[in-house]
C-alpha cells in the first residue's frame, strides 16, 4: 500500500521519457484529393504526430508526407492505406529502436561538437568559449524562457565599429536536435579559423555573427528529459490543459492567416498573440533594437534539405525574390559540393507550404533583406532521429552555404 503511494508520488514528480516501442514513421504518397481526405480522416481517428510537412493541414495531393503513428494504430494505417491504395513507405519501423541508435553510447556529460550535447552542455559550452576567446566571442543574455531559463546570445566577430552583422538562430523547434550542432559547429569553426583561414577571417573582421545556440530552451529540455518528439515550447495556454506554442507560427507576419492552427493542441498553434511567448518576444525585441547593423538572418532548422525564402505566408514573390534566389541557389551549390548533398530552394510558400507567422518573414519585413531558413539533413530516412555520425557532415556543408551567404552580404549589404 504504501510502497505503490510512493511509487505513484515519485512517478507523478518526475515522470521517465516517453518511449516509442512499435511506433513508426510513415511516409504516404497522396495522388489526389480523396487520397489527402483518407489521410485527413485517419489524422483525425489515430493522433498522428505529422513530421513533414508539420502538420495534416499542410498535406497536399502530388507530395509526399511522413507521420508517426503509435505502435497500436499502424497495422490498421497501413491496411486502410492498402485499401484506399495510397502508396506509402514506412521509413522508420520502431522508432525506439532507432532513437536508441541515434545517439552512440560512449561517455556523454562532456561537450562534443559531434555530439547532440543538452542544455547545461550547450550553456557551459557557450561560457567556456566566450572565456576562452574574450576578443572574439562575447555572451550575452538574450532574455529568459517561459520556465524562467535564460536564453544565451553570442557575439562573434573581431572588435570594429559600425561593422554589418548576420543573425543565426538554432533550436526553434524542440526535436530538431541537428540545429543547435550546427550553432555551436559555426561558432568553433569562427575562433578555429580566425587568423587561419582568409575568407573566415576577412568575414570576422568585417561582420559581426549573432549565434542564438538554442532559443526555444524549455522545449529542448523537454526533448531529453520528457518527450524526445516535442516541437513547440511550454508555455501554459489558458483555456486550455495543452502545453505550448509553436514559435515559428508566433511572428507578426500573416499571423495566424495560413498553415498555423489556433487550436493550443496543435503542433503548429500560433499563440494567443504575436510574439506571445517570452522567447519569441526576445528575439524579435533584438532584432528590432539592432535593425540598423542586421543585415542577414538566418534560422536553422530540420529536416528537408531546403533553403527558403520570404514568403511563407503568401505566394506573391518577395521584392527582392530575384536576388534571393540568386544568393540562395549559389548557396546550395557550395552546399552541395561537399558531399553532394542534394537541396531544393526557393520561396517558402511554393517550395514547401503556405505557413504564417515565421520568424525568416517577419524578419524580412521588418527591414532584413537576406532572410533565410535552413531545413538541414535529412530527407526523412532519419527525420529527427538524425544519427550523431550525421552532425560532422552535416555542419560542414551548411557551413559552406552560411559563409557563402555572409559573403555576399560583405560585399553587397
Ligand atoms: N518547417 C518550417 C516551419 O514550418 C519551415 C519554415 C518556413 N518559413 C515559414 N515562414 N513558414 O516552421
Ligand atoms: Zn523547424
Amino acid at each position: 500500500m504504501w510502497t505503490i503511494l510512493i511509487l505513484v508520488s515519485i512517478a507523478a514528480v518526475s515522470a521517465e521519457p516517453k518511449v516509442f516501442y512499435g511506433e513508426k514513421v510513415f511516409r504516404v504518397f497522396p495522388q489526389d484529393n480523396k487520397d489527402v481526405e483518407v489521410i485527413k480522416s485517419l489524422a483525425d481517428n489515430a493522433k498522428l504526430d505529422f513530421w513533414s510537412p508539420d502538420s495534416v493541414d499542410l498535406v497536399q495531393p502530388g507530395k509526399f508526407a511522413d507521420f508517426r503513428a503509435e505502435s497500436q494504430v499502424a497495422y490498421d494505417i497501413q491496411a486502410l492505406l492498402e485499401q484506399s491504395e495510397i502508396p506509402f513507405e514506412i521509413l522508420i519501423n520502431d522508432l525506439q529502436d532507432t532513437l536508441e541508435k541515434q545517439r552512440d553510447s560512449t561517455t556523454r556529460a562532456v561537450h562534443s561538437y559531434e555530439k547532440y550535447n543538452n542544455l547545461d552542455t550547450i550553456n557551459a559550452w557557450s561560457a567556456n568559449i566566450a572565456a576562452q576567446y574574450p576578443s572574439l566571442v562575447s555572451r550575452s543574455q538574450l532574455g529568459t524562457s517561459y520556465e524562467g531559463r535564460p536564453i544565451y546570445l553570442l557575439k562573434v566577430g573581431s572588435s570594429g565599429t559600425n561593422k554589418k552583422a548576420v543573425f543565426i538562430d538554432c533550436g526553434f523547434h524542440a526535436r530538431e536536435w541537428v540545429s543547435p550542432a550546427f550553432c555551436q559547429w559555426f561558432v568553433k569553426e569562427a575562433v578555429s579559423s580566425y587568423g587561419v583561414d582568409g575568407q573566415f577571417t576577412s568575414l570576422l573582421n568585417n561582420l559581426d555573427f549573432y549565434v542564438l545556440p538554442v532559443l526555444n530552451v524549455d522545449g529542448y529540455v523537454y526533448t531529453w528529459t520528457s518527450n524526445r518528439m516535442w516541437r513547440k515550447t511550454r508555455s501554459a495556454n489558458s483555456g486550455s490543459t495543452c502545453i505550448g506554442t509553436d514559435p515559428n507560427r508566433n511572428f507578426n507576419a500573416g499571423w495566424c492567416t495560413v498553415g498555423a492552427s489556433s487550436r493550443a493542441c496543435d503542433d503548429t498553434y500560433c499563440g494567443s498573440t504575436p510574439e506571445s511567448e517570452r522567447e519569441t518576444k526576445a528575439l524579435a525585441n533584438f532584432i528590432r533594437a539592432n535593425l540598423s547593423s542586421i543585415k542577414a538572418y538566418l534560422t536553422i532548422h530540420s529536416y528537408s534539405q531546403m533553403l527558403l525564402f520570404p514568403y511563407s505566408y503568401t505566394y506573391s514573390l518577395a521584392k527582392d525574390h530575384t536576388e534571393l534566389n540568386n544568393v540562395a541557389k549559389g548557396a546550395v551549390d557550395a552546399l552541395t559540393s561537399l558531399y553532394r548533398t542534394r537541396y531544393t530552394y526557393g520561396a517558402g510558400g511554393t517550395t514547401i507550404y503556405l505557413a504564417a507567422g515565421g520568424s525568416d518573414d517577419w524578419a524580412y519585413d521588418a527591414g532584413v533583406k537576406f532572410s533565410f531558413t535552413f531545413e538541414l539533413r535529412d530527407t526523412g530516412r532519419y527525420g529527427f532521429a538524425l544519427p550523431e555520425t550525421q552532425i560532422k557532415p552535416t555542419c560542414e556543408e551548411t557551413l559552406l552555404a552560411v559563409k557563402y551567404i555572409a559573403n555576399y552580404v560583405q560585399n553587397n549589404a
